[in-house]
């Protein structure tokens, strides 16, 4: 199994405010998203889900983190299954048998409380970061990426509608 982060930040490490992603507007990397991931596990905390708004993605496995598993309802489907689970160690285990059906590449798709929590736990192999070469404001931040223990080994420039890059990081 591969875990890979998918996470789109700024300058200032800013990934989210006020429970939504900042108003960056980028459709390319909104498609990066959906082609990367569709097909795919997506591991998640509680509020990612419910950034969703109460709608699954089409076609992915989504495990959702929360520490009342219990309390969570929502009503899955075959296409797009959704789970509690009550840790990132339950989340990743649960993933293992789902793979073959679902990909060896399951991505941790945030957010800030997650992605922090994978990178301290060594539980990330590979990370797609889309920088968007701006400062926004916002409360969710991305850790600054260890290259002691990532080497960056993509890069891709975008200069509309702002400029932004698709970089990859793997674990060394
Ligand atoms: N730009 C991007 O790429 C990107 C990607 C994803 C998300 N975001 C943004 O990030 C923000 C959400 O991030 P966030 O950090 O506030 O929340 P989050 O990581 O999505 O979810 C936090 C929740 O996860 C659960 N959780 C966390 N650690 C846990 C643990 N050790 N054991 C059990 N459950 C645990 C808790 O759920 P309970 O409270 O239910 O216990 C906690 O409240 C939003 O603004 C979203 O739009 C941005």
């Amino acid at each position: 199994m591969i875990l890979t982060h998918v996470v789109a930040c700024s300058e200032n490490r800013v990934i989210g405010a006020q429970g939504d992603i900042p108003p960056w507007n980028l459709a390319e990397d909104m498609k990066f998203f959906r082609d990367t991931t569709k097909g795919h596990i997506m591991i998640m905390g509680r509020k990612t889900f419910e950034s969703f708004k109460g709608k699954a993605l089409p076609n992915r496995y989504h495990i959702v983190i929360t520490r009342e598993p219990a309390k969570q309802k929502f009503e899955s489907t075959e296409k797009s299954p959704v789970v509690f689970v009550s840790s990132l160690e339950e989340a990743i285990e649960l993933a293992k048998p789902l793979t073959a059906q679902w990909g060896d590449e399951v991505f941790i798709i945030g957010g800030g409380e997650i992605y922090k929590q994978a990178l301290d736990k060594n539980l990330t192999d590979k990370i797609y970061l889309t920088l968007v070469h701006r400062e926004f404001h916002g409360d969710t931040y991305y850790p600054q990426i260890d290259e002691k223990v990532f080497t960056l080994t993509n890069r891709r420039d975008v200069e509309t509608p702002i400029p932004f890059s698709f970089l990859t990081y793997i674990r060394k």
